[in-house]
């Protein structure tokens, strides 16, 4: 066959969903209503929806077959019996416990595993997995490695852990230490990799010092991707032999199968130890459910059992990483500054470059990820200062250290249409109306997670 160098979608589309056009007169009309917080605009409003790239994955005809061959038995379920065979597959664990969503694998996870006092030690925690590290009474430590400070240099690795200071705090103490913790890639810090050298090397260490090493895998397959492409030795290893690999090396694997597990909804904790595994479940009845479907429908195990392994599909994995990287490139081209190299699920613009009149008090990233909305349609996150900066004892605002927009691509849902328009839109915007855009001021300041339900007026 003739290798031609354009990527195509690896799918044809058989059911469409109609996107409303809107005027940029009723988007600023929505965007007030909404005191410029575009998490309270109504989806239908929205015309590139790049908000999260979790639970907003579009299913293949095998995931609808499996909707279909769901099983709703409350106990040992054939459902649940296909998504313990898939997952003991891919991840080569034992034990495999369904659970809702990501963040209830967590809580079941730091409940179960770490003891109030501990330091839990990560190359990043997510901002749900560090919340509920915090509510059982232990401390988080991020120990990203040192090339991600720099936003506009690029690296392979951004995503590792520095192993450095890993081993110093190791042998500093390391029975005040619950787990370490690999987010995999690293989605607070850019959906950057970490290569399989840095996780052997991390899990090497934890044996040492025997403490329990936990993978975040929700992008493992995108991560996997990475370490084909860019790290020695692995240019002929399959992305599923190459997860599989990193998931040897983990005592305990924590996934939100929203994101590389294909669902619309659901998670995992997998495990070999049985005894662990015993306490995990204890504290899922609590809160999940029977242990054979934690939270779930048996037709969302069946999706999530199918979708695991077209995640992994080395076409499939070629023309996601290669439609990221064609934004994030054409951004650079277009003079608007991200997070270089882009990352795995998402780019991420830094408003403090693009918009360096605006100070922190400002808040650059809202102020930015509201005008994207008016100007062209196209919703994002902020990670900045509204969501992750804090108030002093006289409410004076403390500006967190980065000013950044999220742009967050679901999987298979957008075409390269919608990517151009998304690159054309930005350049415009970088030329016509970034020095302009004026900074914004609560009106509403909720006193946690505040970037739910906020509200602002312009300055
Ligand atoms: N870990 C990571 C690395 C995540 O990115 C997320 C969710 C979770 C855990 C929690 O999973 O949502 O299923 O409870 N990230 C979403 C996002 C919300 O938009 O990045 P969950």
């Amino acid at each position: 066959m003739n290798e031609f160098s354009t990527i195509i979608e690896p799918f044809r589309i058989k059911s469409v969903e109609p996107i409303k056009m809107t005027s940029a007169e009723d988007r600023r009309r929505y965007l007030n209503e909404a005191g410029l917080n575009p998490f309270l605009i109504d989806s239908a409003n929205v015309l590139i929806d790049l908000l999260t790239d979790s639970g907003t994955t579009a299913m293949s005809t095998e995931q609808w077959a499996g909707v279909m061959r769901g099983d709703e038995s409350y106990a040992g379920s054939p459902s649940y019996l296909r998504f313990e065979k898939a997952l003991r597959d891919v991840t080569g664990h034992r034990e495999i416990i369904p659970t809702h969503q990501g963040r209830a694998a967590e809580r079941i996870l730091f409940a179960t595993l770490t003891k109030p006092g501990q330091t839990v030690i990560s190359n990043m925690l997510f901002d749900t997995t560090k919340a509920n590290c915090m509510a059982s009474g232990c401390t988080p430590l991020d120990l990203p490695c040192p090339e991600l400070a720099n936003t506009s240099e690029a690296a392979p690795f951004k995503g590792n852990i520095d192993l450095g200071k890993l081993e110093a705090r190791l042998a500093e103490n390391a029975s005040d230490v619950g787990c370490v913790v690999l987010t995999i890639t690293n989605n607070s810090g850019g959906g950057q990799p970490a290569s399989f050298s840095n996780i052997e090397g991390a899990a090497k260490l934890c044996k040492q010092y025997k403490v329990p090493f936990v993978v975040d895998g929700c992008r493992f397959a995108e991560n996997a991707w990475f370490i084909k492409q860019r790290e020695p030795g692995f240019e002929n290893v399959s992305p599923i032999d190459i997860a599989r690999k990193v998931f040897a090396l983990a005592d305990v694997i924590s996934v939100s199968a929203k994101k590389d597990g294909m669902g619309n909804i659901g998670g995992f904790l997998t495990m070999n130890d049985p005894e662990l595994a015993q306490a995990c479940r204890n504290n899922l009845i609590l809160t999940e459910g029977f242990p054979t479907y934690g939270g779930l429908s048996g037709r969302d195990l069946d999706t999530i059992a199918v979708g695991i392994y077209e995640a992994l599909e080395p076409d499939y994995l070629k023309y996601r990483i290669q439609s990221i990287k064609y934004l994030g490139e054409g951004l650079l081209r277009a003079g608007v500054p991200i997070v270089n190299p882009p990352g795995g699920h998402a780019i991420y613009i830094d408003a403090k470059r693009l918009c360096p009149h605006l100070s922190p008090g400002e808040f650059p990233g809202q102020a930015l990820v509201a005008k994207l909305y008016e100007y062209a349609g196209i919703r994002g996150v902020e990670i900045g200062s509204v969501m992750f900066g804090s108030e002093d004892a006289e409410g004076k605002e403390i500006p967190h250290r980065q000013e950044l927009v999220r742009l967050a691509v679901p999987r298979r849902v957008y075409t390269q249409s919608h990517i151009d328009y998304v690159l054309e839109a930005l350049s415009s915007f970088k030329q016509n109306e970034a020095a302009k855009l004026r900074g914004v001021k609560f009106t509403y300041k909720p006193r946690v997670l505040r970037h739910f339900t906020a509200r602002f007026e312009w300055i």
